[in-house]
Protein backbone atom coordinates (compact mmCIF):
# COMPACT_ATOMS: atom_id res chain seq x y z
CA UNK A 1 0.00 0.00 0.00
CA UNK A 2 1.36 3.65 -0.93
CA UNK A 3 2.08 5.99 2.13
CA UNK A 4 -0.09 8.96 1.45
CA UNK A 5 0.58 12.39 3.35
CA UNK A 6 -2.42 14.80 3.14
CA UNK A 7 -2.21 18.32 3.51
CA UNK A 8 -5.45 20.41 3.92
CA UNK A 9 -5.88 24.27 4.45
CA UNK A 10 -6.96 27.35 3.02
CA UNK A 11 -4.97 29.70 0.30
CA UNK A 12 -1.75 31.01 0.46
CA UNK A 13 -1.48 28.97 4.03
CA UNK A 14 2.03 27.61 3.15
CA UNK A 15 0.66 24.00 1.87
CA UNK A 16 2.02 24.21 -1.56
CA UNK A 17 5.88 24.97 -0.42
CA UNK A 18 5.33 22.15 2.78
CA UNK A 19 4.07 19.58 0.02
CA UNK A 20 7.04 19.95 -2.44
CA UNK A 21 9.28 19.63 0.49
CA UNK A 22 8.16 16.50 1.56
CA UNK A 23 7.67 15.38 -1.38
CA UNK A 24 11.26 16.13 -2.60
CA UNK A 25 12.90 14.39 0.97
CA UNK A 26 11.08 11.61 0.78
CA UNK A 27 10.96 10.37 -3.19
CA UNK A 28 6.93 10.65 -3.08
CA UNK A 29 4.71 11.76 -5.93
CA UNK A 30 2.97 15.20 -5.26
CA UNK A 31 -0.36 16.41 -6.61
CA UNK A 32 -1.64 19.92 -6.41
CA UNK A 33 -5.70 18.82 -5.87
CA UNK A 34 -5.97 22.79 -6.36
CA UNK A 35 -4.76 22.31 -10.10
CA UNK A 36 -7.13 19.49 -11.03
CA UNK A 37 -10.34 21.74 -10.42
CA UNK A 38 -8.04 24.87 -11.85
CA UNK A 39 -7.61 22.70 -15.27
CA UNK A 40 -11.27 21.75 -14.97
CA UNK A 41 -12.19 25.24 -14.83
CA UNK A 42 -9.40 26.69 -17.72
CA UNK A 43 -10.96 23.57 -20.15
CA UNK A 44 -14.22 24.98 -19.72
CA UNK A 45 -13.54 28.87 -20.41
CA UNK A 46 -11.24 27.50 -23.19
CA UNK A 47 -14.40 26.13 -24.63
CA UNK A 48 -16.45 28.57 -24.38
CA UNK A 49 -18.79 26.35 -21.60
CA UNK A 50 -21.02 27.87 -19.20
CA UNK A 51 -19.46 27.55 -15.66
CA UNK A 52 -22.83 26.92 -14.29
CA UNK A 53 -23.77 23.94 -15.86
CA UNK A 54 -22.99 20.70 -13.61
CA UNK A 55 -23.33 17.79 -16.37
CA UNK A 56 -21.10 19.90 -18.30
CA UNK A 57 -18.58 20.62 -15.86
CA UNK A 58 -18.97 16.94 -14.89
CA UNK A 59 -18.02 15.65 -18.33
CA UNK A 60 -14.80 18.12 -18.64
CA UNK A 61 -13.42 17.24 -15.63
CA UNK A 62 -13.81 13.29 -16.33
CA UNK A 63 -11.55 14.46 -19.52
CA UNK A 64 -8.35 16.46 -17.13
CA UNK A 65 -5.30 14.49 -17.32
CA UNK A 66 -3.42 14.94 -14.22
CA UNK A 67 0.12 14.12 -15.76
CA UNK A 68 -0.81 17.61 -17.92
CA UNK A 69 -1.04 20.10 -14.80
CA UNK A 70 0.20 23.28 -15.60
CA UNK A 71 0.70 25.27 -12.89
CA UNK A 72 2.13 28.10 -14.21
CA UNK A 73 -0.81 28.53 -16.44
CA UNK A 74 -3.03 27.28 -14.01
CA UNK A 75 -2.00 30.10 -11.30
CA UNK A 76 -4.36 32.78 -13.21
CA UNK A 77 -6.78 34.44 -11.00
CA UNK A 78 -9.54 34.37 -12.79
CA UNK A 79 -8.84 30.61 -13.38
CA UNK A 80 -9.03 30.09 -9.33
CA UNK A 81 -12.35 32.14 -9.39
CA UNK A 82 -13.83 29.82 -11.69
CA UNK A 83 -12.20 26.89 -9.77
CA UNK A 84 -13.60 27.70 -6.70
CA UNK A 85 -17.11 27.86 -8.54
CA UNK A 86 -17.24 24.51 -10.03
CA UNK A 87 -15.75 22.97 -6.67
CA UNK A 88 -19.15 23.58 -5.04
CA UNK A 89 -20.58 20.90 -7.49
CA UNK A 90 -20.89 17.54 -6.31
CA UNK A 91 -20.77 15.71 -9.67
CA UNK A 92 -17.43 17.73 -10.53
CA UNK A 93 -16.06 16.56 -7.10
CA UNK A 94 -16.96 13.06 -8.01
CA UNK A 95 -15.04 13.32 -10.98
CA UNK A 96 -12.07 15.01 -9.40
CA UNK A 97 -11.62 12.66 -6.49
CA UNK A 98 -11.70 9.77 -8.32
CA UNK A 99 -8.56 11.05 -10.14
CA UNK A 100 -6.76 11.87 -7.41
CA UNK A 101 -7.38 8.59 -5.61
CA UNK A 102 -5.78 6.51 -8.18
CA UNK A 103 -3.00 8.98 -8.25
CA UNK A 104 -2.39 8.30 -4.25
CA UNK A 105 -1.90 4.86 -5.15
CA UNK A 106 1.83 5.76 -6.51
CA UNK A 107 4.42 3.79 -5.11
CA UNK A 108 6.53 4.56 -2.70
CA UNK A 109 4.21 7.28 -1.62
CA UNK A 110 2.02 10.19 -2.04
CA UNK A 111 1.44 13.69 -1.08
CA UNK A 112 -1.82 15.30 -1.67
CA UNK A 113 -2.66 18.91 -1.28
CA UNK A 114 -6.02 20.86 -1.05
CA UNK A 115 -8.91 21.21 0.63
CA UNK A 116 -10.60 17.72 1.33
CA UNK A 117 -7.76 14.98 1.25
CA UNK A 118 -7.67 14.03 4.99
CA UNK A 119 -11.47 14.29 5.22
CA UNK A 120 -12.87 12.89 1.89
CA UNK A 121 -10.19 11.97 -0.72
CA UNK A 122 -7.96 9.63 1.27
CA UNK A 123 -9.83 9.53 4.94
CA UNK A 124 -6.74 6.64 5.49
CA UNK A 125 -3.60 8.29 4.81
CA UNK A 126 -0.86 7.74 7.35
CA UNK A 127 -0.19 11.45 8.27
CA UNK A 128 -3.01 14.07 7.97
CA UNK A 129 -1.58 17.63 8.09
CA UNK A 130 -4.03 20.84 8.44
CA UNK A 131 -1.36 24.14 7.23
CA UNK A 132 -3.18 27.50 8.16
CA UNK A 133 -2.85 30.85 9.00
CA UNK A 134 -4.15 33.87 9.54
CA UNK A 135 -5.75 35.54 6.58
CA UNK A 136 -3.83 38.60 7.25
CA UNK A 137 -0.66 36.57 6.40
CA UNK A 138 -1.64 34.98 3.83
CA UNK A 139 -2.49 37.63 2.01
CA UNK A 140 0.36 39.41 2.60
CA UNK A 141 2.23 36.31 1.26
CA UNK A 142 0.32 36.12 -2.04
CA UNK A 143 1.12 39.95 -2.51
CA UNK A 144 4.71 39.50 -1.91
CA UNK A 145 4.76 36.39 -4.16
CA UNK A 146 3.02 39.07 -6.87
CA UNK A 147 5.49 41.66 -6.06
CA UNK A 148 8.37 40.03 -6.60
CA UNK A 149 7.52 37.83 -9.35
CA UNK A 150 7.47 41.61 -10.83
CA UNK A 151 3.61 41.87 -10.78
CA UNK A 152 1.53 44.90 -9.21
CA UNK A 153 -1.19 44.10 -6.69
CA UNK A 154 -3.17 45.77 -4.78
CA UNK A 155 -3.13 44.05 -0.74
CA UNK A 156 -6.96 44.96 0.39
CA UNK A 157 -8.17 43.27 -2.61
CA UNK A 158 -5.97 40.28 -2.12
CA UNK A 159 -7.27 40.37 1.14
CA UNK A 160 -10.99 40.60 0.67
CA UNK A 161 -10.26 38.35 -2.00
CA UNK A 162 -8.85 35.48 0.39
CA UNK A 163 -11.71 36.40 3.12
CA UNK A 164 -14.10 35.97 0.27
CA UNK A 165 -12.15 31.98 -1.30
CA UNK A 166 -12.40 31.28 2.22
CA UNK A 167 -16.14 31.87 3.48
CA UNK A 168 -16.76 29.87 -0.08
CA UNK A 169 -14.74 26.70 0.44
CA UNK A 170 -15.59 26.02 3.82
CA UNK A 171 -19.19 26.93 3.56
CA UNK A 172 -19.92 24.81 0.76
CA UNK A 173 -22.44 21.81 1.40
CA UNK A 174 -19.83 19.29 -0.50
CA UNK A 175 -16.43 18.45 0.99
CA UNK A 176 -16.18 21.66 3.20
CA UNK A 177 -12.65 22.63 4.24
CA UNK A 178 -12.35 21.90 7.73
CA UNK A 179 -9.48 19.55 9.86
CA UNK A 180 -10.06 15.96 9.51
CA UNK A 181 -10.53 14.63 13.75
CA UNK A 182 -7.17 12.89 13.11
CA UNK A 183 -4.99 16.14 11.21
CA UNK A 184 -1.96 17.40 12.95
CA UNK A 185 -2.91 21.43 13.17
CA UNK A 186 0.39 23.60 11.91
CA UNK A 187 -0.21 27.17 12.51
CA UNK A 188 2.11 28.89 9.53
CA UNK A 189 1.44 32.70 11.11
CA UNK A 190 4.79 32.59 12.71
CA UNK A 191 6.68 29.69 11.71
CA UNK A 192 9.06 29.91 9.22
CA UNK A 193 8.61 27.24 6.21
CA UNK A 194 11.73 25.59 7.40
CA UNK A 195 10.22 25.17 10.99
CA UNK A 196 6.70 23.63 9.48
CA UNK A 197 9.07 21.36 7.39
CA UNK A 198 10.73 19.78 9.86
CA UNK A 199 7.41 19.69 12.42
CA UNK A 200 5.73 17.44 9.32
CA UNK A 201 8.98 15.33 9.06
CA UNK A 202 8.68 14.37 12.73
CA UNK A 203 5.04 13.16 12.21
CA UNK A 204 5.74 11.40 8.95
CA UNK A 205 9.25 9.50 10.45
CA UNK A 206 6.90 8.21 13.47
CA UNK A 207 4.23 7.37 11.22
CA UNK A 208 6.99 5.43 8.35
CA UNK A 209 8.38 3.47 11.37
CA UNK A 210 5.37 2.15 12.39
CA UNK A 211 4.34 0.86 8.78
CA UNK A 212 7.83 -0.92 8.39
O1 LIG B 1 -5.75 25.73 -3.90
P1 LIG B 1 -6.27 26.41 -5.15
O2 LIG B 1 -6.42 27.92 -5.02
O3 LIG B 1 -5.49 26.04 -6.36
O4 LIG B 1 -7.76 25.82 -5.36
C1 LIG B 1 -8.62 26.29 -6.35
C2 LIG B 1 -10.05 26.04 -5.92
O5 LIG B 1 -10.33 24.64 -5.95
C3 LIG B 1 -10.36 26.53 -4.49
O6 LIG B 1 -11.31 27.56 -4.46
C4 LIG B 1 -10.94 25.36 -3.78
C5 LIG B 1 -10.99 24.24 -4.78
N1 LIG B 1 -10.39 23.01 -4.24
C6 LIG B 1 -11.25 22.11 -3.65
O7 LIG B 1 -12.44 22.38 -3.55
N2 LIG B 1 -10.78 20.92 -3.19
C7 LIG B 1 -9.47 20.62 -3.30
N3 LIG B 1 -9.04 19.44 -2.84
C8 LIG B 1 -8.57 21.55 -3.87
C9 LIG B 1 -9.07 22.76 -4.32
Amino acid sequence: MSFVVAIDGPAAAGKGTLSRLIAKRYGFHHLDTGLTYRAAAKALIDAGLPLDDEAVAEKTARQVDLSGLDSAVLSAHAIGEAASKIAVMPAVRRALVEAQRAFALKEPGTVLDGRDIGTVVCPDAAVKLYVTASPEVRAKRRYDEIVTGGGTADYTTIFEDVKKRDTRDMGRADSPLRPAEDAHLLDTSEMSIEAAFQAAKTLIDVALNKTI
